[in-house]
């Protein structure tokens, strides 16, 4: 009799289960789009094998919307660049109705960075589809993506690309000279401002654009033709203003924020972290140093080297950047500058060289949320005093 009882009362209680589920299913699994995107294990591979330009990143980010409209978001910025395109935002959330820590990710403000916008949608693409990356990176953050903060600087030395190097200063000047060559390196965008006493040299460099300490690393103003033009006041060029308005309305939104930017010089790559434009140190740079390491050590480079980390002001104070800015007005506690070897106008045909930069910096990218989800032991359980990551 009271084993009877028992059974009843057992099959009552699963049966209630059971209907509980039926008509209140998970929300994460009902809401985050997981059941209906399509899940593949790509392995090492790369997709995006050519150096994108912007209508390619364009084309993919509007594929990744039309696939997957419940958890891709693409955004457009304003205002528009001086040759008229627009930087896109590509936006990932796992679950609607939930916000989750967000990481921002930017790229390609230099326009020598060309592998910077495929490392950024191979990411993008690696979250959304990659069943290996999916858990833990794409469920428990929303990604903030700038796949090409200067798709005009891009868009020029990419048209140039099969002519001769001159070099920058003598390119800008030499008439005569110009239309036959390239400049050797240009970091800048394409900017034309009003003023006509020196129409010849153009182009602001947008990493030095921003209204943090600006121009606090020179004693006077850069002229226009170099490289590290600043701009003739903060947020002049169109590039720094659109990701300004982009970056202040998510605002603590997000907690981690990364740059992706290159090192042009062989075997000299770098995890940074500010301030940029002085010695000083932030109130958390032991954090920061810490995770910088845990990133390192995680995503040790193809010849066996370890990215060298440290605050970005040892190397050379830069004032007016992006990185400054996120840390000191946006106020992002965690602002990184990643440094993977770029060669200045690669090979086109041979793609080598972008596979390389590509792995290099979504690996660096992921092992810097490592070095976070560690430093916060988001995900680690302790074993006998073993820290156990999972
Ligand atoms: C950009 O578009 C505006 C209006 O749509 C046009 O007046 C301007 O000439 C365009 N600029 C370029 C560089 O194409
Ligand atoms: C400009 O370039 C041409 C050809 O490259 C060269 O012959 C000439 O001397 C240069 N002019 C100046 C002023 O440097
Ligand atoms: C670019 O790479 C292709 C294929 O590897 C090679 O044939 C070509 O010579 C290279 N071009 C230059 C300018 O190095």
């Amino acid at each position: 009799m009271l084993l009877q009882i028992k059974v009843y009362l057992i099959a009552t209680s699963y049966f209630l289960g059971a209907l509980f589920m039926i008509l209140f299913p998970p929300r994460n699994y009902e809401l985050s789009g997981a059941k209906i995107r399509t899940v593949r294990s790509a392995g090492d591979g790369v997709k995006y094998k050519q150096y994108a330009n912007h209508k390619i990143v364009a084309t993919v980010a509007e594929r990744f919307g039309r696939h997957d409209p419940e958890v891709v978001n693409v955004v457009q910025l304003v205002p528009l660049t001086t040759g008229n395109r627009s930087i896109l935002a590509v936006e990932l959330r796992s679950d609607r109705q939930s916000r989750k820590p967000g990481i921002l990710i930017i790229g390609a403000l230099d326009a020598m960075s060309w592998g910077a916008p495929n490392a950024i949608l191979e990411l993008a693409d690696k979250l959304l589809y990659d069943a290996s990356y999916q858990t833990p990176f794409f469920n428990d953050y929303d990604w903030y993506l700038i796949p090409m903060g200067n798709p005009d600087g891009i868009h020029f030395t990419q048209s140039l690309r099969s002519l001769p190097p001159l070099d920058p200063y003598e390119w800008a000047r030499n008439d005569t000279a110009r239309p036959r060559t390239r400049p050797s390196a240009w970091h800048k965008n394409i900017d034309k401002e009003s003023e006509t006493k020196n129409p010849v040299c153009f182009g602001t460099n947008i990493n030095r654009n921003f209204a943090y300490h600006w121009q606090d690393d020179v004693h006077k103003a850069p002229p226009k033709c170099c490289q590290y033009y600043p701009g003739s006041k903060p947020f002049s060029s169109a590039e720094a203003k659109a990701i300004r308005k982009y970056v202040d309305k998510l605002g603590d939104v997000i907690s981690l924020a990364i740059h992706l930017h290159a090192s042009f010089v062989p075997k000299k790559e770098y995890i940074l972290y500010p301030w940029r434009y002085s010695l000083r140190q932030t109130s958390n740079s032991r954090t920061l140093q810490e995770i910088g390491e845990y990133a390192a050590r995680q995503a040790r480079l193809p010849d066996g080297r370890i990215y060298e980390v440290h605050q970005s002001s040892s190397d050379e104070r830069v004032a007016g950047t992006l990185s400054d800015y996120l840390s000191g007005v946006v106020g992002i506690d965690l602002v990184f500058l990643i440094k993977p070897y770029h060669a200045l106008y690669p090979n086109e045909t041979d793609n080598s060289e972008l596979v390389v930069y590509v792995k290099k910096a979504v690996s660096t990218i992921l092992s810097v949320v490592r070095g976070w989800r560690s430093s916060t032991k988001q995900n680690t359980l302790s074993f006998f005093g073993i820290d156990v990551e999972f």
